[in-house]
């Protein structure tokens, strides 16, 4: 791509917050960075942005879960992720985040743009609802009979069996894959984009626009002649995003405001630098290039370029899609223990060198990449090693041990004429995204180079012609300079180790055609050596290897992550005459337990009560109803009394004197039967220890003595 605004935004997929880097995910950030790095390498003002996907359900989930919010959650893996990126020197211009303040700005303003100018309307689906969990149930999280072929323990939108597409309602015997109950269908309104308004538009788009790949152009076509569905960009709390504006519990879908955060990211890139992201967004003046996997086409050339065609911003320029990674000929699996972390590749190999192989394997299609191991072995081996590397050592240490690490004059023009028109091919390829192709020919230039300094024998030349010996060196000297400018998009530090050894730091493109002579150089070391076989772990193997020091398991009152739970709701328990079923909300989530108090207390005594809970007891079925934890309680033999807080707020951590249980592991009861809870004038004590909050001591109803369970 050669038509090129002033500006040029360069942009990779947003990672969701909720998972590690792996090395598939790094084929893109690779490309991503090459690209953009080559361009500002050539003088162009490009920038990388990125941020990390952190709205869903998934993530709201899985933050309760762990009972922590959201936000503590996605700060976990941005931190993760950062560090991933820096290892394999995927260097963000700026990298942000979708839950941002400009995020939502900008979500808000197209959001009305589009309701404005009547692209926005409403209607009443019907969805799977979970009234356990008191949620409506993304497709991922029911689960049931697939109504196409019979296959048993399917997700809720695509049958693996048969891989037929269908609604969560479509499901046969569904079950809420978060408690296992039955879920009903109710309905819910919602919002729709009206994407059939923009199959004139999208056509038009792309067919005009000369830089997408034509298999991909070819698709996206026959998906807008097949006729576009509407498409819905609500969703129903409880949900990790943003509210939409005038709705109570609605909430824009993560896939609305994620590429949206493409925008939020060049906002905060832009703050001091005397443009904003609308110069970039909402004008021409720029180049918008997206680069994205063939995974998500249909958000990045359907739904995203309606959405800013529909709101009046700049629909993007170009979007690059590669294929997916394979790992030695295969899709990446766990089992096989090929479906590896940024992290634990980067203890395999240094992480440059797959950056080389990923470039060497990268041309502007959709191809899969295959990491075939040994070829992997062999190409840093037979090319980086050997070609280039061997290239910038043997030229630099000649130097540095008959001639002062000095160069003279340069000999053969012509050669060095030659290297220069070839370096161009490879910032052609650049250009067009083919760093295969750039690869190829740089390995080419750098053949050239050691074939001249093979063919000119200078161990022999110098003890013949010490001059002219030290001449053809300065050729070689020239030709390292250039080759070290070519690979600098692929292997920066190997770049800048060979920049500092020549003593010529900061190259640029145009640097190719300057003419290195009467120069001292820095001096020779070995840069890149050759690598072993990688082996690859069995994953079983890997664990063990990889396995943190853990902290020791807490015993002791430090073994209970105790909480204040409320009851919301008591029934009687369908099977056990002794037990209630009860909904209790701790704050973060809601659970349900099962406790024999029936005996001792109506429901309506209990109900509204602040309770104390064990919330980390391993879940179990009680005459088959789930039980996420233990109410405590003092038990005389005749009477049992709760354990209440009335001034506790739900969620509150209660401890013993100061001892917390906070996020302690799972336990088994077993583990609490081998503790000390017991009542004792009013008071609960574990070990001796006294229960309480910040705000109170736990107090024993009805002042019951005796053991607590
Ligand atoms: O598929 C994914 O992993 C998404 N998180 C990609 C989002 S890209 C952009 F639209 F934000
Ligand atoms: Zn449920």
């Amino acid at each position: 791509m050669k038509e090129l605004k002033n500006r040029i935004l360069i942009t990779s997929a947003l990672i969701y917050a909720n998972g590690p880097v792996h090395i598939g995910h790094l084929v893109e950030n690779t490309q991503a960075d090459i690209y953009t790095r080559f361009l500002k390498l050539n003088g162009h003002n490009a920038f990388y942005c990125g941020a990390e996907d952190t709205h869903g359900a998934p993530i709201e989930i899985a933050a309760a879960k762990q009972g922590v919010t959201p936000e503590q959650f996605i700060d976990r893996w941005v931190k993760e992720h950062r560090e991933d990126y820096r290892r394999y020197h995927i260097d963000y211009d700026c990298y942000y985040t979708t839950n941002s303040p400009e995020n939502k700005a900008y979500t808000e303003l197209i959001f009305k743009r589009l309701v404005d100018a009547g692209h926005i309307y409403t209607k009443e689906i019907e969805l799977t609802y979970c009234e356990h969990c008191k949620r409506y149930l993304p497709d991922r999280y029911v689960k049931g009979t697939c109504p196409k072929c019979g296959a048993k323990d399917q997700y809720g939108d695509v049958c693996e069996h048969c891989n037929a597409t269908y609604a969560t309602t479509d499901l046969v015997e569904p079950y809420c894959s978060i408690c296992g109950s039955t879920p009903i269908r109710k309905p819910s309104r919602h919002y729709f984009f009206r994407l059939n308004d923009f199959s004139d538009k999208l056509r038009a788009w792309l067919t005009g626009n000369k830089n997408l790949q034509p298999e991909i152009r070819n698709q996206i076509l026959s998906w807008v002649d097949q006729g576009l569905q509407d498409w819905c960009i609500s969703r129903d709390g409880p949900y990790f995003g943003f509210k939409i504006p005038g709705e109570e519990e609605k909430y824009f879908y993560v896939w609305l405001d994620a590429p949206i955060g493409y925008i939020a990211s060049t906002a905060n890139y832009c703050k001091g630098r005397g443009f904003t992201a609308d110069d970039i967004w909402q004008t021409y003046d720029s180049t918008i290039i997206h680069v994205i996997g063939k995974d998500i086409i249909y958000f990045h050339l359907l739904f995203w370029p309606a959405v800013l065609m529909g709101s009046g911003f700049h629909v993007p320029d170009n979007v690059v899609v590669h294929g997916f990674l394979n790992v030695n000929g295969e899709k990446m699996s766990k089992s096989r223990g090929t479906f590896l972390t940024a992290s634990e590749f980067a203890d395999l190999l240094d992480p440059e060198l797959l950056r080389y192989y990923y470039a060497a394997n990268l041309s502007h299609t959709m191809t899969d990449i295959d990491l075939d191991l040994k070829t992997l072995q062999d190409k840093v081996n037979n090319e980086l090693v050997s070609n280039i590397a061997n290239l910038v050592y043997r030229t630099l240490s000649f130097l540095d041990k008959n001639f002062d690490s000095t160069v003279t004059t340069t000999l053969d023009g012509e050669l060095l004429a030659d290297v220069a028109r070839k370096a161009e091919g490879v910032r052609d390829s650049y250009y067009e995204l083919n760093f295969r192709e750039a690869v190829a020919k740089t390995l080419e230039i750098s053949t050239v180079g050691n074939k001249y300094f093979q063919d000119n024998k200078p161990w022999e030349l110098v003890k013949t012609d010490k001059e002219k010996a030290q001449r053809v060196l300065t050729d070689c000297v020239n030709i390292v300079k250039t080759v070290a400018i070519l690979m600098k998009p692929i292997t920066p530090v190997f770049a800048e180790r060979v920049e500092e050894q020549l003593g010529l730091p900061n190259l640029k493109w145009t640097d190719v055609d300057r003419v290195i002579e009467n120069h001292h150089i820095a001096g020779a070391k070995i840069i890149l050596r050759k690598i072993d076989p990688i082996v690859l772990k069995k994953p079983g193997e890997k664990q063990e290897e990889k396995r943190e020091e853990k902290p020791a398991k807490p015993t002791g009152p430090a073994s209970l992550d105790l909480r204040v739970a409320v009851v919301t709701e008591v029934k009687d328990h369908p099977q056990a005459d002794k037990l209630y079923v009860l909904k209790i909300d701790l704050g973060s989530e809601q659970r349900q337990l099962c406790a024999g108090l029936k005996p001792y207390y109506h429901k309506e005594e209990l109900l509204g009560k602040h309770l104390v809970v064990v919330t980390n007891l391993k879940p179990a079925k009680l005459r088959g109803e789930l039980s996420q934890g233990m109410l405590l309680a003092a038990d005389s033999g005749s009477v049992v009394g709760v354990l209440n807080v009335p001034d506790s707020p739900t969620g509150t951590q209660v401890t013993a004197e100061g001892i917390s249980g906070k996020g302690a592991p799972q336990i088994e009861i077993g583990d609490i039967a081998a503790l000390t809870l017991e009542a004792k004038a009013g008071k609960a004590y574990i070990n001796g220890k006294l229960l309480g909050t910040e705000n109170e001591i736990v107090r024993v109803d009805k002042n019951v003595e005796g053991r607590i369970r």
